[in-house]
């Protein structure tokens, strides 16, 4: 069972600069509630029961957001409106956090939480990534998959081709409708892309993922990149790829973050 979850939340976020200076792209307002509170009520939704936040010096805001907040709650309390934060309600997960101490990667991020995961296989969900499953939350759809087959099991997407530059893109072979056994990774490929699906922000990994971030040098814009380690994993673990049955939004893609604001209602 997949009982732990890492996210990692510790990005400058370039992208989406200069708010980013001061608001982490992870607690972007969705209908009053930041983002990486949605994939804190994913993991929960999905029967993770411990989580591993990768934080950075500027993003203390992640921490206090789910901490408690006694003097608020009392003050609520004594005005009767309590039903002001219920919509709020942090899911009884047990949260811990580590820091970052220099955006390095991906893959540099994920390998802070080797101590968090000890020996089983784990999740690691990226909190600008917001995935809105159809039948299933998006990271519950590999977790079945995983007791299916017992590899490492991604999430995909199919991408147009002039966007694949921009994502981790497979190699597979077609197992079953919309489920592909890697032959191979490349993480922002140039040129000649290995087909049109694309690595996006769920994923779940054997701890033997460890082993091979130590191996991976710096990659694709000058970071430890999660895909170079996948990539060397490959040649001795399965890994499997699943296209995520569900809507997929990039929060550091201003046009898909106003679509998930409208899907919803409002900020
Ligand atoms: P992204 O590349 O989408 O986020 O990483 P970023 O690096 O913050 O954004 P840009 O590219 O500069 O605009 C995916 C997730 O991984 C985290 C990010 O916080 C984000 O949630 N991440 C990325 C880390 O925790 N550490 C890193 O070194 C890099």
């Amino acid at each position: 069972m997949i009982k732990k979850a890492v996210i990692p939340a510790a990005g400058y976020g370039t992208r989406n600069l200069p708010i980013t200076k001061v608001i982490p792209k992870e607690m972007f307002p969705i209908n009053g509630k930041p983002a990486i509170h949605y994939i804190v009520e994913e993991a929960a939704a999905s029967g993770i029961e411990e989580l591993l936040i990768i934080v950075s010096r500027s993003k203390n805001s992640i921490i206090d957001y789910f901490d408690d907040s006694p003097e608020l709650e009392a003050i609520l309390e004594s005005k009767n409106k309590q039903h002001l934060l219920q919509n709020a309600q942090i899911p009884k997960v047990h949260i811990q956090f580590v820091r970052q101490p220099r955006a390095n990667g991906l893959g540099d991020a994920i390998s802070l939480a080797k101590r968090f995961v000890g020996n089983d296989s784990f999740a690691v969900l990226l909190p600008d990534d917001i995935i809105l499953g159809k039948e299933k939350a998006g990271i519950l759809e590999l977790i079945d998959l995983y007791k299916q087959y017992k590899g490492n099991v991604i999430a995909l997407k199919e991408v147009n081709e002039d966007e694949l530059k921009n994502y981790g893109v497979i190699n597979g072979e077609e197992m079953e409708e919309s489920l592909y056994l890697l032959k191979d990774i490349i993480e922002k490929p140039e040129s000649s892309p290995p087909s049109n699906l694309a690595v996006i922000g769920r994923y779940i990994l054997s701890p033997s993922i460890f082993k091979y971030l130590e191996q991976v040098i710096p990659g694709a814009g000058g970071e430890y990149q999660l895909t170079d380690a996948i990539k060397l994993m490959l040649q001795q673990d399965n890994c499997f790829g699943k296209v995520i049955n569900g809507q997929r939004y990039d929060i550091g893609k201003m046009d898909e973050y106003l679509q998930l604001i409208n899907r919803f209602g409002s900020v």
